[in-house]
């Protein structure tokens, strides 16, 4: 079955509006059809730059998506500071990254709040990526597999099967996230086809099949082709790399590579 590539850059804490503007236009001058057709492109700015985004997308027809990092799972209420999904579908937003590991490790987030972020976002019409890996320790001490099952299961408890073509989920080791380390494709493969047995766990086989798994941490153009040619890798999820506009640019052609 073929799954359609998704290639998306995690802005993070990067570029103020008038930034985010100029990196799309510099993005989208690079490619053409046979990028778009090959892939989905997706990018995901902070929440102050997304009304920017989604009206030069929607002006200029943009071929590309638009995801946020992060949100509450409350439609509405008291919560100094937060974000809705409600909200953010009201702006066209796609994707909502859910369980980045800089969420769980800097923010305290855990598998219970990503869970219900996962099933807020879901139920906005909107798809969760859903963020899983293994910190450098829990690697050493050989327990990748154990977390990333954890993490799978818990982050996806209570979803119903009919919604498991709108997950993605994507496997970010955290020791290669901003290292510069990135894993072997093969040890990317494993994880990433070990992250869709999890998947066949919860949905069954035939829906973990249709799932796209990407692979995130330390993806650049010079590694992306390699990663791509996997049988596991569906699509990457980009930090560093998506800040450049000639680089994110140049991942999103690893095909004619
Ligand atoms: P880097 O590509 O900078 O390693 O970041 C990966 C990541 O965290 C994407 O969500």
């Amino acid at each position: 079955m073929a799954r359609t590539p998704l290639l998306a850059g995690n802005w993070k804490m990067h570029k103020d509006h008038l930034e985010a503007i100029q990196l799309v236009q510099q993005v989208v001058y690079h490619l053409d059809e046979r990028d778009y057709e090959r892939s989905e492109i997706v990018v995901i700015p902070p929440f102050t730059a997304l009304r920017s985004i989604q009206t030069l997308i929607d002006g200029d027809r943009l071929h590309i998506g638009l995801g946020a990092q992060h949100c509450h799972y409350e439609d509405a209420g008291a919560f100094t500071g937060e974000i809705s999904p409600a909200m953010l579908a009201k702006l066209a937003v796609r994707y909502v990254v859910c369980g980045h590991s800089e969420r769980r490790h800097v923010f305290g987030e855990d598998d219970e709040t990503i869970n219900r972020k996962v099933r807020a976002v879901l139920a906005h019409d909107m798809r969760p990526i859903l963020c899983v890996g293994e910190t450098d320790e829990e690697r050493e001490r050989g327990q990748a597999k154990e977390v990333v099952a954890r993490q799978v299961q818990r982050g996806l408890e209570g979803v119903d099967v009919d919604r498991a073509d709108d997950i993605v989920l994507a496997y970010e080791p955290v020791w290669a996230i901003g290292t510069g380390k990135t894993a072997t494709p093969s040890d990317a493969d494993e994880m990433c086809g070990f992250g869709r047995n999890q998947l066949a766990d919860v949905f069954g086989e035939d829906a973990a099949q249709r799932i796209r798994v990407q692979y995130g941490g330390s993806v650049k153009p010079g590694n992306v082709a390699e990663l791509m040619r996997q049988e596991q890798i569906d699509g990457a999820l980009v930090g560093g790399a998506s800040l450049q506009a000639d680089d994110f640019a140049a991942i999103c052609r690893y095909h004619r590579m």
